[in-house]
């Protein structure tokens, strides 16, 4: 496993768990942060032994309070434009992962932070998390993919009230307009986090990162293309011994025992 000063990385029962690892600083993401979480996301989407992963904060105020302030206020616009593309890489491969990434929103979810959070497939937020893209209160917009991903996720009337107003929302609200997947108390965040990848983890392997591909990719093309890939990706399944698996263990009323082939 590679070594990392501003992330931990544990995997434990095919789930890995990353963790954003300043706490003096509310895990805000600094360049370095950035390129450590991108090192991190590849390894554990190359590992065989992880077959889903946690993202989260260390700490009990954070999840991440965003990109880094003090190193932002030095850019330039053309260093911009490459902070804005380092960010918005890393959290593309997690967008298209194969393999479920679940956010684990343990504190403020702010700027870079709330994106973070967006380009995971879902969110879990504890009862203290808070949500925001308080970007225009810097003078900036968010550039780690948010202003696509919100709208996306929430629709562009309460993306656009949370981008235009700067404002924070609670982790009811955020769970009320569909930014999180599901609330519970701060203590039981981790084992609900892990409780929810295990029952996908489950389910075929590659049946999962299909059906992530078909609901990124999809949203991306028109209704006609993606009916397209749907249908192609339906008919490749078809083709794995999982499906057969999976059907046999229906019908001889039995757990699958699936093997990602
Ligand atoms: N970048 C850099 N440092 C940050 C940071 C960020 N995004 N968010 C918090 N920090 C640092 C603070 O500067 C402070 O460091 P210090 O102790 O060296 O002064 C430390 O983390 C603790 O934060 P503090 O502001 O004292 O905590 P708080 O409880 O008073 O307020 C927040 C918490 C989240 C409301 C506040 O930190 C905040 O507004 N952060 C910025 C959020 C933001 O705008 N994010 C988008 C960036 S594009």
């Amino acid at each position: 496993m590679s070594s990392y000063q501003n992330l931990t990385v544990d995997v434990s029962e095919r789930i890995a768990t990353i963790a954003v690892n300043r706490p003096d600083k509310l895990n805000a993401l600094n360049a370095q942060t950035i390129e450590e979480l991108g090192r991190a996301v590849d390894e554990v989407i190359e590992r065989k032994d992880v077959g889903g992963v946690i993202v989260t904060g260390t700490g009990e105020k954070a999840f991440v309070a965003g990109a880094d302030i003090r190193e932002l206020s030095q850019m330039g616009p053309v260093d911009g434009v490459d902070v804005s593309r380092a960010g918005q890489r890393v959290f593309r491969r997690i967008e298209l992962s194969r393999k479920p990434f679940v956010a684990a929103v343990n504190g403020f979810a702010l700027g870079g932070g709330c994106e973070l959070a967006l380009a995971c497939h879902l969110r879990i937020a504890s009862s203290r998390a808070k949500f925001g893209l308080p970007e225009v209160k810097l003078g900036i917009i968010p550039g780690y993919g948010g202003t696509l991903r919100l709208p996306r996720i929430v629709g562009k009337g309460r993306a656009l009230e949370l981008m235009l107003t700067g404002e924070m929302i609670d982790a009811e609200e955020a769970h009320r307009i569909g930014l999180a997947n599901r609330v519970c108390e701060p203590e039981r965040l981790t084992e609900e986090a892990r409780g929810l990848l295990s029952t996908i983890l489950g389910n075929g392997p590659v049946a999962i990162g299909l059906a992530i591909e078909c609901a990124t990719r999809g949203m991306e093309m028109s209704v006609d293309d993606g009916l397209g890939l749907e249908s192609n990706l339906f008919g490749l399944l078809a083709a794995t011994d999982d499906m057969r698996e999976g059907m046999t263990a229906f019908l001889e009323k039995r757990k699958a025992d699936f093997h990602g082939v």
